[in-house]
């Protein structure tokens, strides 16, 4: 079956759409018994779902040659929307992810108060009680390689204005999982942000030696600062320095997640009484002149000395979101496909790391960050477009 897809319903943005326009091949079957959908090339396989667009199994092979399945999810597609925790697991967050301070924004002069879905109603946290990781995307098309989701999100929804039609794409190429993610403001100005909601651990949860992922190494070249939030992490408007060696130094070498676990400075460093990491790098690359995402050095490095799994992960993004787990208690089950025999099959406390590509944090309530371009959104706008692309390899 051969199905033109066409990104665009609004005749006002069809300019800005024509460059996304696109032929697409509906060449497979549809889900597994599961509920989920395949693609896969050479050194990488992942299984896909409707509901927020997840990827919910990524497998690759280990130095050993042994696959292991590095992303948390569940073993079926029908648990995610009954699951009582939601820990947007592999999603799409929508329409913009993070948090919003006191739940309101001001376009134009006028505010808009959106659902508050975190912390007894002080703030929202991925777009709402029902963001677009609470729903089924629609498939629109799936190749062997490929899969595109799409989703309309409704004027007035969570408390948004205006429509917002988005296209997620996942395509794999050899060892690489590529990903675009395209939104189109059709009717009023609003905020749009968007990120892969992704749980990481390079050992499968298979590593004998630890559940955690605190042996992981993590480089964020281009990192040197981060934004500034409050005990609930709402950004307080600073951008705070990385200073070498403090916890947060993760630019000038790669450190394993857990070397600074025992530092003072890490308490708190997640929030109030958190210790570990929840924070948005900044991706600064103002020093290196015009570049190119794909070819000029990747944003971050993630890498296991026991399975020996790297991740390079290339975006266009200009910040990097990283939570290391530490609100993690063992009461969230890992997949048939992941742990060990005779170890709870659940995630530890600092078992995993989410790493989000994305912009700056709550930016539409800074305007002094003069960050409107990329946060805000209108029909006559250039649609709102995420390109990453993550690099797998196996050290020997
Ligand atoms: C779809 O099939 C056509 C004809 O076989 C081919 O030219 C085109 O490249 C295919 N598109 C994709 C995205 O694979
Ligand atoms: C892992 O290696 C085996 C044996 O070579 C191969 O069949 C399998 O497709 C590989 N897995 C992935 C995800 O590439
Ligand atoms: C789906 O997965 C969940 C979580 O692993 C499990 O509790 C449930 O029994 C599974 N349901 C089916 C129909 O397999
Ligand atoms: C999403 O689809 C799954 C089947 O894959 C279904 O079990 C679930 O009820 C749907 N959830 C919503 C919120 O529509
Ligand atoms: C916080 O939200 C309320 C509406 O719930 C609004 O009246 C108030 O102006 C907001 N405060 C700030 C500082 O934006
Ligand atoms: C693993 O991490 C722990 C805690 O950070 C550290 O004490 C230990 O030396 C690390 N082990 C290896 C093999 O790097
Ligand atoms: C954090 O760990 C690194 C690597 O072990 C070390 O060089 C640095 O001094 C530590 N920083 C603090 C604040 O403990
Ligand atoms: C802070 O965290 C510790 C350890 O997780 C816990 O025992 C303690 O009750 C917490 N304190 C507060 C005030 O929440
Ligand atoms: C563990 O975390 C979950 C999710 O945040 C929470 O619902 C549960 O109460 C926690 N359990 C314990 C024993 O702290």
């Amino acid at each position: 079956m051969k199905v033109s897809v066409f990104l665009s319903i609004a005749a006002a943005t069809t300019s800005a759409l024509a460059q996304y326009s696109t032929t697409l091949n509906n060449t497979t079957p549809g889900p597994d018994q599961d509920g989920k959908y395949e693609i896969s090339a050479e050194g990488i396989r992942g299984l896909f779902i409707p509901y927020g667009a997840s990827v919910s199994n990524l497998f690759i092979n280990d130095s050993q040659g042994i696959e292991r399945d590095i992303v948390l999810g569940f073993d079926n597609a029908s648990y995610y929307s009954v699951d009582p925790q939601h820990p947007h697991l592999g999603s799409v967050p929508g329409r913009y992810a993070n948090r919003i301070k006191n739940s309101t924004f001001t376009i134009d002069g006028v505010q808009y108060k959106v659902n508050a879905n975190e912390n007894g109603g002080l703030d929202t946290l991925h777009g709402g009680s029902d963001g677009w990781d609470y729903r089924n995307f629609t498939v629109v098309a799936h190749t062997t390689d490929s899969i595109t989701f799409s989703i309309v999100d409704p004027d007035g929804k969570e408390g948004f204005p205006g429509e917002v039609v988005s296209y997620i794409t996942y395509t794999m190429t050899k060892n690489t999982w590529n990903i675009k993610m395209v939104a189109l403001s059709t009717t009023k100005k609003t905020p749009i942000m968007l990120s892969s909601h992704t749980y990481w651990n390079l050992d499968g949860f298979a590593n004998p030696d630890t559940p955690t992922a605190l042996n992981h190494t993590l480089h964020l070249p281009h990192s040197g600062q981060r934004i500034g939030v409050d005990n609930i992490l709402i950004p307080d408007g600073t951008i705070l320095p990385n200073a070498r060696y403090s916890v947060n130094d993760f630019w000038s070498s790669p450190k394993e997640l857990g070397a600074n676990l025992t530092a003072p400075e890490l308490k708190g460093n997640c929030g109030f009484n958190c210790t570990g990491y929840d924070n948005a790098y900044l991706v600064n690359r103002g020093q290196d002149g015009p570049y190119d995402w794909r070819t000029s050095g990747p944003v971050a490095t993630l890498a296991s000395p026991w399975s020996g799994i790297q991740v390079d992960i290339f975006s266009d993004q200009d910040a990097f979101q990283v939570y290391g787990c530490g609100g993690q208690n063992g009461s969230l089950p890992i997949k048939s496909t992941q742990g060990l025999d005779g170890r709870n099959r659940v995630v530890e406390q600092y078992g995993c790391i989410v790493m989000e590509v994305e912009d700056w944090i709550d930016a539409i309530n800074h305007p002094e960050w003069q960050r409107e371009k990329k946060n805000i959104f209108g029909p006559r706008d250039p649609a709102y477009v995420l390109e990453a692309a993550y690099v797998f390899s196996a050290n020997k």
